[in-house]
């Protein structure tokens, strides 16, 4: 794991996960997307998260939330414009046969994707070391509890914080601000934990400790501020220089 700060943090007393890209895989959906859509299947997975996450942007900051709408119903949306654009387009043909049916199918996918393998395992080894664990996510509480569910880390999360109560969007800092609200702690006394590198500078800059997973081998963005650290696995949590165990926990 990298260090990217010279001063000395404080103590980190929990440890807050971005949901989708960070625990659960959200290009999992491009193999189905192939079946459905052959010779489409990874442009199709990476328009539909870029679009996803472009949508989050646009309610939010637009007419002062007044288009707020769940991330479901935008992940939805985001997926009908990426078939549109890169499957029929391409067909040159704006018909593309059993397209609601496709839809659906894809959106099952996204409803149980697929979780990282060391999710478990690291949260697991924080509730050890008597660390308060939870999720701040764009996700709304429906689509996190299944996902959480399915993933089989029930149990293993304190809070599973959704910004829907907001209805504002990461990375408006309202978002960012539930977790301190959640926890109690300051924000620097929490780490953020994202392989979004967008999710983890707007945490970075909202002022918690936070961690860039970095599992694609991609740049960092070039705004100026680099994450906390930066690892290529969920697994670099554990090895956080501020993670120290509560008194009395069973580490
Ligand atoms: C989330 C999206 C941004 O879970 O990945 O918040």
């Amino acid at each position: 794991m990298e260090k990217t700060r010279a001063s000395s943090p404080p103590a980190i007393r929990a440890v807050l996960f971005d949901a989708y890209g960070t625990l659960f895989d959200v290009y999992s959906v491009n193999l189905a997307a192939e079946q459905l859509f052959p010779g489409h299947g990874q442009a199709l997975g990476l328009l539909w998260r870029d679009k996803q996450i472009e949508y989050t942007r646009l309610v939010t900051t637009c007419d002062h939330g007044a288009h707020y709408q769940p991330f479901w119903a935008l992940t939805r949306s985001a997926l009908v414009y990426a078939i549109k654009k890169i499957v029929i387009s391409a067909r040159n043909d704006w018909v593309a046969a059993g397209f609601d049916a496709k839809v659906e199918q894809l959106m099952n996918q996204y409803r149980h994707l697929s979780a990282f393998p060391e999710n478990r395992e690291v949260l697991q080894a924080l509730k050890a070391r008597g660390l308060v664990t939870g999720i701040l996510s764009n996700g709304d509480p429906s689509m996190l509890a299944v996902a959480v569910k399915s993933a089989g880390l029930e149990g293993l999360l304190d809070h599973v914080i959704s910004v829907d109560a907001i209805r504002k969007y990461k990375t408006h800092p309202d978002a960012y601000a539930l977790g301190p609200q959640a926890t109690g702690l300051a924000a620097r006394q929490i780490a953020f934990v994202s392989c979004n590198s967008w999710d983890a500078l707007a945490a970075t800059w909202y002022g918690y400790q936070t961690l860039w997973v970095n599992r694609y081998q991609l740049p960092f963005e070039e705004l100026g501020t680099p994450p906390s650290y930066s690892g290529s696995s969920l697994r670099d949590v554990l090895a956080l220089p501020g993670l120290a165990p509560l008194p009395g926990a069973s580490a």
